[in-house]
């Protein structure tokens, strides 16, 4: 799919090759891993990792399988920087499954923070996590990320399943938002 150019459209951060490559990577190095393991159970925090998880998982040369779940998002938080809520909860007992949890990225890390602990009290055989981005400036936990896809600035970054307020899910590569938030 060409990028769409012109006024307002974000400005490229990391172009749709520079992803598909990165992708490939971490998709090599967790089927090495996880080699051992019988099955490897990923586990999607939606929206934002659809995307990626769908890459991801077609990266991987290993049995898996796929679950999701949902969480409160900035947007809808009742009070943004507050507790993170679960808003769905996964349909499979991840118990004795070789979790992998897929996040779209890691701000202050508070949301990856819960589910790890949320998940650990299920009794997995094992809990690993794979981000695509990470904000390191902006962390305020000390949640440990297992596989990251790339490091980022302190920017609002949209687009391949990142969004702002619902927009610019669908582009193919990650940009920095142009305008301002107003919030
Ligand atoms: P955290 O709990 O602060 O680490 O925030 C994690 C969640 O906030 C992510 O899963 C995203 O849904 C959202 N988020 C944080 N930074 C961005 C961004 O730059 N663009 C889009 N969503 C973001
Ligand atoms: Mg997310």
């Amino acid at each position: 799919m060409a990028a769409p150019r012109g006024p307002g459209v974000p400005k490229v951060l990391i172009a749709e090759e520079a992803i598909r490559r990165r992708v490939g990577e971490l998709g090599r190095q967790i089927s090495e891993e996880y080699e051992q393991a019988e099955n490897v159970h990923l586990v999607g925090v939606l929206r934002g990792s659809f995307i990626f998880l769908a890459d991801l998982s077609r990266a991987l040369t290993i049995p898996g399988s796929v679950d999701f779940l949902a969480v409160a998002s900035y947007e809808t938080a009742v009070a943004p920087g507050g507790p993170v809520r679960l808003i769905t909860d996964l349909r499979t007992d991840v118990a004795g499954k070789h979790v992998l949890v897929v996040e779209d990225i890691v701000d202050t890390g508070e949301t990856l923070d819960y589910l790890m602990r949320l998940l650990a009290l299920r009794g997995p055989a094992s809990l690993k996590c794979c981000a695509l981005l990470s904000k390191p400036a902006c962390r305020k936990t000390d949640v440990r990320i297992d596989y990251l896809g790339f490091e980022i600035p302190d920017v609002w970054v949209v687009g391949y399943g990142l969004d702002d307020r619902e927009r610019y899910r669908l582009l193919p590569y990650i940009g920095i938002r142009s305008d301002k938030r107003a919030d």
